[in-house]
């Protein structure tokens, strides 16, 4: 497993100088907006989150506006993303940087994570992306890339995460590994992709193992990592879908009205009947626990709506 590190990285950051992608965090970027768009695209595309995270911007430009805003208002600009725990973390660390450190997020990654809602991936990209820090992060795309790179994208021949590791760190260029990480994240999502690899127009295809192996061809490989991506889209009928369109619904009433049970559920299931009330209570009383959803009796009658927290 070995990396031909120099060429790597004039070739990709030749590449990325030409065909970056244009997308608003990138823009006078700091801590703040590092931050929501990181936690906006942990688990949705960078398509779908560049409206989403200007109009978020918009709403709570700060810390101090996020962390003072009702929950049911950050849930609400959240509506559609989905994977909505991510916007109540994301509202808890405004809160513990406000209280905690001054309004200013910490810039070591101990720190970072230590806050809700950041693994590995997302405190790397935020020291780095937000603060300088030269250092290698991996996310989905890197990691496939990098097993690319490596012809380690086999099943029987994948690296373990503390290699892919390693080698994102040997890759990395002097004094450039915020343009690098986000050249690796743009090859991922419009070249080096899961099921369709354009080798012929991939600026470091001669470097690469798979191509050279000519894995590149007519059959796009498997996905390198398929049990850890997660579906942007939840099937139809899941608890995770049903979650959702609680949600929705939810975020769509006028702020602080809340709804009562069966007509929540005709709202989420064409054929809801009174027996779905089985799933649904526990449903409800998990998003209750999780603090998306505050449910209520409103003369005997269960109501639930968004928490205004
Ligand atoms: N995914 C996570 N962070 C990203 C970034 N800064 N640019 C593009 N995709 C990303």
């Amino acid at each position: 497993m070995g990396i031909e590190a120099g060429p790597l990285q004039a070739q990709l950051l030749a590449w990325y100088a030409q065909h970056r992608r244009d997308l608003p965090w990138r823009q006078g970027a700091g801590p703040y907006r590092v931050l929501v768009s990181e936690f906006m695209l942990q688990q949705t595309q960078a398509e779908r989150v560049t409206p989403r995270f200007t109009a978020f911007l918009q709403q709570f430009p700060d810390f101090a506006a996020l962390a003072t805003a009702t929950t049911a208002d950050v849930l609400r600009a959240w509506s559609g993303l989905g994977y909505n725990q991510r916007a109540l973390r994301l509202q808890q660390i405004a809160r513990t940087v406000t209280a905690q450190y001054g309004g200013d997020l910490p810039s070591n990654i101990a720190d970072l994570r230590r806050l809700p809602g950041i693994g590995p991936y997302t405190a790397a990209a935020v020291a780095c992306f937000a603060f300088g820090a030269q250092i290698a992060t991996v996310d989905t795309n890197i990691r496939r890339i990098l097993q690319r790179l490596v012809g380690a994208d086999a099943p029987d021949s994948r690296l373990t995460e503390r290699q892919v590791w390693e080698l994102a760190g040997a890759a990395l260029p002097e004094g450039r590994a915020a343009d690098w990480n986000q050249a690796l994240m743009d090859l991922g999502a419009t070249t080096c992709t899961a099921h369709a690899p354009d080798c012929a127009h991939c600026p470091v295809a001669d470097l690469c193992r798979f191509r050279r192996d000519g894995r590149s061809s007519d059959a796009p490989p498997a996905p390198t990592h398929r049990t850890r991506s997660k579906s942007p889209q939840p099937f139809v009928g899941s608890s995770r879908y049903y979650r959702g369109r609680v949600l929705r619904v939810l975020a769509a009433l006028d702020p602080g009205a809340g709804m009562a049970l069966p007509a929540l559920g005709r709202q989420i299931k064409e054929d809801y009947a009174g027996y779905d009330a089985t799933w649904l209570e526990p449903m409800l009383a998990q998003l209750e626990r999780d603090g998306l959803v505050a449910l209520g009796d409103d003369e005997g009658e269960i109501t639930a709506r968004l928490p205004e927290g």
